[in-house]
């Protein structure tokens, strides 16, 4: 959940931590903090608050050197504090740290080391590192080297450190556990950090460290070891990311920025993977039309706004592949007893591809023997490795804690893979596969329509935003819209929200029914089977005097009579409503945001990248 940074090169360490802190951010903002070799030896700053609080420090007391190293916390263990901040120290200040992840047998390393005379000062899992890296040096370590490898053996859970000795000024020691970790290559020296963004305008090349790998970088070079201190070969791989793509561009926040791309991705990813003969071209997925012939069930397995798209995910493949399709939450998956075999594929949906639940599934479905086909955003993320296959949703870097353009991006993810499997095991024909990919093809425009019209949803944000709470309703493919409009609108605006599926509202939820209550109601079709349903739904609300936001298709005459706000949309096939639908939502909740003032990039206790259970 933390973000971690960390050069060494010719230049002047902290500009680059700063910048590459700003860009990790969203990771998470309860406090931040560097350390730097300077020409007086190892020097640190560690405020609470966000960066800027570092940056105001830091303009006060200047630091200059390299190497240095960074960090954005998300707090974990101990209150959001400055003793807590990250780097931690040795008891002699000759090592610092900073880490994501958790050190889960902290307690009884910090025990052990108290005994032994160590003195700790925060509440945190991490600070046991360098003090049990201080004690490998005490105990006869050969070298630092070996001292970071031994104090690694003994810590249990997950960690990615950035790790520097005042008596080594030009190195930094980096390694990796299952956390996510990068190691950039320059021209003006090497770089470490959680993600590619917060270093792409400074690196060529990249190394995906894997688990339990460490690297040893100095401005000569990176080399990678084992814990054993065994050199490993490493891949480099060419950095594909725009520096620009990681950047504001003009917009005020990135979550608008992101909510703006979502015709451009979803027009290039039906581009890449629509050939032109009008087929679906999804060679990364690679397994053969035998297979998903011989395939029983699909398990979809993810967590938050990705969990939403599973549960879109899951519609559509029963709608066209015939396949039993199960979905469930990456937190509660791996602590039930899950009934999947050989001829189930697994399926794990994740825009970061580090989501500590996600992955722990994804693991368990391997230990069942199960195929797994990863649906994600990040080029070499964990998910994609240990992954068999792969829908990459080339969203491009997504900033904003709140998921958006990667929401739409793993919807038409889902629809290109459920024709592409319906096709493999002959449920549907090429011409409904055509049919069905020319529908898709007007979804860029029609979610184009809907940000025109920007201005209007404001407006309804406006008015709705004060109320305690709201409800979202809807039905079959936009049941999943409704609890991820939900979420968007809690997420950042801080009202509390409820989706639900239109049909059970009256099990439960339309006891919360009366005047002040805003029900936003998704009945964008006017020809299918739930719109009848879906209308009924909304008059019961009516006859309790709710009050109806309604998201309906342009011309629909029926909505107006009973509707106190209506969002219009482009007529859309139904199962393609709901990457149209959703984007009106984002807006509503976005608005709803600013009109009361959030931090809509970095809402509080939020964290990009849930990286701990
Ligand atoms: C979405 O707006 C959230 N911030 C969150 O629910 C997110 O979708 C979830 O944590 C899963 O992340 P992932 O897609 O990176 O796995």
């Amino acid at each position: 959940m933390c973000g971690i940074v960390g050069y060494v090169g010719t230049e002047d360490a902290v500009p680059v931590l700063l910048d590459g802190l700003k860009r990790l951010e969203y990771r998470g903002y309860d406090s931040a903090g560097i350390a730097v070799q300077t020409k007086d030896g190892l020097q640190w700053r560690k405020c609470v608050g966000r960066l800027t609080e570092l940056e105001e420090a830091l303009s006060k007391h200047r630091l200059q050197g390299r190497p240095g190293i960074g960090h954005t916390r998300w707090a974990t263990h101990g209150e959001p504090s400055e003793i807590n901040s990250h780097p931690h120290l040795d008891g002699q200040g000759r090592v610092a740290v900073v880490h994501n992840g958790i050190i889960e047998n902290y307690q009884s390393l910090r025990d052990q080391l108290t005994a032994a005379g160590h003195h700790f000062l925060s509440a945190t899992d991490t600070e046991v590192i360098p003090h049990l890296i201080e004690q490998e040096l005490a105990n006869g370590a050969a070298d630092p080297e070996a001292a970071v490898r031994g104090a690694l053996k003994k810590a249990r859970g997950a960690y990615a450190l950035g790790i520097l000795f005042r008596d080594q000024p030009d190195t930094l020691y980096a390694a990796r556990l299952g956390s996510p970790l990068i190691v950039g290559l320059g021209d003006n020296g090497y770089y470490i950090a959680s993600d590619v963004p917060a270093v792409v305008k400074h690196i060529r090349e990249v190394i995906y460290l894997n688990d339990g790998e460490m690297a040893v970088l100095t401005s000569e070079g990176v080399t990678v070891k084992t814990l054993d201190g065994e050199t490993v070969a490493h891949t480099t791989h060419p950095v594909q990311m725009a520096p620009e793509a990681a950047e504001r561009a003009g917009f005020e926040t990135f979550m608008l920025k992101e909510i703006h791309e979502q015709p451009r991705v979803l027009r290039s990813l039906l581009e890449q993977h629509v050939n032109d003969a009008g087929q679906v071209q999804l060679p990364e997925v690679g397994f053969s039309d035998d297979y998903f012939q011989l395939l029983r069930r699909i398990m979809i397995v993810s967590c938050g706004t990705a969990y939403h798209a599973a549960m879109y995910g899951k519609f559509l493949l029963e709608h066209l592949t015939g396949l039993a399709v199960e979905t469930d939450l990456g937190s509660e998956f791996r602590y039930r007893s899950p009934r999947i075999e050989r001829d189930t594929l697994f399926v794990a949906v994740s825009q970061s591809g580090e989501t500590a639940d996600t992955l722990a599934s994804l693991r368990l479905a391997r230990e069942m023997k199960c195929k797994v086909c990863s649906i994600c955003n990040v080029q070499g993320s964990t998910l994609v490795r240990e992954s068999d296959s792969v829908v990459f949703t080339e969203a491009g870097p997504e900033i904003g804690v709140a998921s958006t353009k990667a929401y739409t991006a793993q919807l038409l993810a889902f629809a290109l893979f459920s024709i592409h499997v319906g096709r493999a095991r002959g449920e549907i024909t090429d011409a409904y596969a055509q049919e069905l990919l020319e529908a898709l093809a007007g979804v860029p425009d029609a979610i184009h329509y809907v940000l025109e019209r920007a201005d209007h949803i404001r407006a309804i944000a406006d008015k709705h935003h004060d109320g305690p709470s709201a409800l979202y309703l809807g039905r079959r493919f936009n049941y999943p819209t409704a609890l991820e409009g939900a979420l968007k609108n809690k997420e950042i605006s801080y009202q509390h929200a409820e989706g639900y599926a239109a049909g059970e509202m009256k099990h439960g939820p339309i006891a919360l029914i009366n005047e002040y209550l805003p029900v936003i109601c998704i009945c964008t079709q006017t020809a299918d089977e739930v719109y009848e349903k879906m209308i009924s739904n909304i008059k019961e609300v009516e006859a309790r005097h709710g009050r109806i936001i309604a998201l309906a298709t342009d011309g629909d005459k029926q909505v107006s009579t009973f509707a106190e706000d209506i969002i219009y949309v482009p007529a859309i096939r139904e199962e393609f409503s709901p990457l149209v639908n959703v984007v009106a939502l984002q807006l509503l909740a976005y608005y709803a945001a600013q009109a009361r003032g959030t931090d809509i990039d970095k809402p509080r206790n939020l964290a990009k990248s849930v990286t701990v259970e």
